[in-house]
């Protein structure tokens, strides 16, 4: 996602959170929220030192094959990199940084993992190499999915992390169930039918925006709500 994916994801998780793990993650991030760090793993990017973590945004493997079957990154993936945002977190010998350091990356990682074409192919580095049409311009399908749906339909991220609250406790439930593994295989599930959709070249407007504008949201409301969970377990 671009900034106001990541920022919706850590708005809904923010709210979340109990009353005393707020307290925690608010000491460690110096007061700063979840949503004006979520967006720390893209903003370091461009920098040499953290050229390993790159890898960490995604996972690749083929359409016939799963996670569990494919060759593994040396470089690390996004469940890789997760759970080892989990571990820093639950370790008493990690200092402050690390923890600061670490926990805005699982707020990003919990964003990316949510964004269907993250858990994708190789071959087309998740949709970045597959031109499109978008309106009148000319864009890759990653982009499309990172920001461009988002933006058409002109949802800002506090727009968007408004109306979890309407759901029923039992659809709380089932979002908030599973592990990591679970929710990158229902991304992978939507990266399929995105695949089946959408061809290389398609000129893309209105219909396909009206088609996955629910879906973008979907996955938002799920990430944040899923990190919000996760975090209050990881603290209490
Ligand atoms: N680079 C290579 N594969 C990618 C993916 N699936 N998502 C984002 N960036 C990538
Ligand atoms: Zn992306
Ligand atoms: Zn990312």
């Amino acid at each position: 996602w671009g900034p106001t994916g990541h920022r919706a994801v850590g708005e809904i998780a923010q709210s979340y959170l109990s009353p005393e793990v707020k307290l925690i993650i608010e000491d460690i991030l110096d007061g700063q929220s979840l949503a004006l760090v979520s967006t720390f793993a893209d903003e370091i990017k461009s920098d040499e030192r953290y050229k390993a973590f790159s890898p960490w945004h995604y996972v690749n493997f083929p359409f016939d094959s799963t996670y569990e079957k494919s060759p593994k990154s040396e470089k690390g993936d996004i469940i890789v990199a997760i759970k080892k945002c989990v571990e820093v977190l639950k370790s008493k010998e990690a200092s402050k940084d690390d923890k600061a350091f670490y926990l805005k990356m699982l707020v990003h990682f919990m964003g990316d993992l949510h964004q269907p074409l993250h858990v994708g192919l190789a071959e087309d580095r998740g949709g970045n190499t597959f031109q499109v049409q978008w309106f009148d311009e000319g864009v890759n399908l990653h982009w499309v999915w990172d920001e461009k749906i988002i933006e058409k339909f002109g949802m800002t991220y506090t727009e968007l992390a408004q109306n979890t609250n309407k759901l029923s406790q039992e659809e709380l439930d089932a979002i908030q169930k599973g592990n990591v593994e679970d929710w990158m295989y229902e991304s992978r599930t939507l990266c399929l039918d995105v695949y089946d959709y959408t061809k290389v070249g398609d000129k893309l407007s209105y219909e396909y925006m009206y088609r996955y504008a629910h879906v973008v949201r979907n996955q938002l409301q799920k990430g944040g709500i899923r990190l919000g969970n996760l975090l209050n377990t990881i603290f209490s």
